[in-house]
């Protein structure tokens, strides 16, 4: 197969293990490039990427950046504090607003679930979901396997616990799909307060003791508490979390084998995941940033190659 199913990234849901192969054999051939000295392909001179980002964004914001610069594509970028939103101006004309000087791709984070399908169902240009609220951020979960397959050669078959608030996270749910299409066994584990009624639905299983959960796995992705996503208190104290699902150097030597740890940023360090072990030879943390910017190349360049058609 040598193009996506798709025309939007809007979800991993929307995406098959086909397009999966696809974006990681496109994303193994841009690496190799951002490896280079002259780290740039001529390949998008022609077109122009808009990176719309009404919800904070740091790693994603400039990954998506560097990703469109490398590709050569045009690139213009937006904040919603510094725009007419602010004004009381409607999603759909920001975008037609933007769209009007000739914008081909949209990369948008929004904080309202859906925000990206609606989006693509109104405007025309390729929409790719950065982010949209506690639902879907499907690059990261890209990012997420492709470092996993990296660094354990595959992801089928492997054990991958999520830990933390699996309630109020998009990098949750994303993974979920795209572990689960890939074959993977996948656990999540936290408090029980921080994890969705019904989730084995999806084909997870729900652990609430991390030690247990370390023990059976071969990868363990540290999630961050979203405390701004909270409006009533999920856990007695922080101090309390950090006791239960606290991630330290002192659980992981207690372990009879080595595991590998993911976090997708930003870190809250002595929360979800001591200093020592975020900066030790387990994390692939710095991976998962650096395979962020060519599993994006990927992502962008194929959805671009469909537009020109
Ligand atoms: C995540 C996000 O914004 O969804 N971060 C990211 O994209 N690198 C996770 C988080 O904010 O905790």
């Amino acid at each position: 197969m040598s193009e996506l199913s798709v025309d939007h990234l809007l979800g991993i849901k929307y995406i098959t293990k086909e397009d999966v192969d696809l974006i990681f054999k496109t994303a193994d051939h841009f690496k190799e490039v951002i490896n280079r000295p002259i780290k740039k392909v001529p390949s998008l001179r022609d077109i122009t990427i808009a990176n719309l980002f009404f919800e904070n964004s740091t790693r994603t914001r400039l990954s998506f950046e560097l990703a469109e610069k490398r590709l050569s594509a045009d690139v213009v970028n937006f904040s919603a504090a510094s725009s007419s939103v602010k004004k009381g101006e409607t999603l759909i004309d920001t975008v037609n607003n933007i769209l009007s000087m000739k914008v081909d791709m949209v990369v948008m984070r929004h904080p309202n679930p859906g925000a990206g399908v609606f989006l693509s169902q109104h405007v025309n240009a390729s929409i790719v979901n950065a982010g949209d609220g506690a639902h879907e951020h499907p690059t990261q979960a890209l990012l997420d396997s492709y470092s996993i397959r990296e660094r354990l050669g595959e992801v089928t078959g492997k054990n991958i616990v999520i830990v933390g608030d699996i309630l109020h996270s998009r990098v949750a749910l994303s993974n979920i799909f795209a572990l689960k299409l890939q074959g993977a066994n996948v656990k999540v584990c936290g408090p029980k307060t921080l994890i969705p009624k019904h989730i084995e639905k999806l084909g997870v299983e729900v652990e609430t003791n991390l030690r247990k959960a370390l023990e059976w796995c071969d990868v363990a992705n540290m999630l961050r508490v979203q405390n701004e996503r909270m409006d009533i208190s999920y856990f007695p104290s922080t101090r309390e979390y950090v006791q239960q699902f606290g991630l330290t150097k002192d659980i992981l030597d207690s372990l009879n084998k080595e595991i590998t740890i993911m976090h997708p940023g930003p870190i809250n360090r002595g929360v979800e995941i001591t200093s020592e072990v975020a900066d030790s030879d387990h994390a692939i943390i710095l991976d998962q940033v650096q395979n962020g910017v060519a599993v994006r190349m990927a992502v962008i360049y194929l959805l671009a190659s469909k537009i020109k058609q």
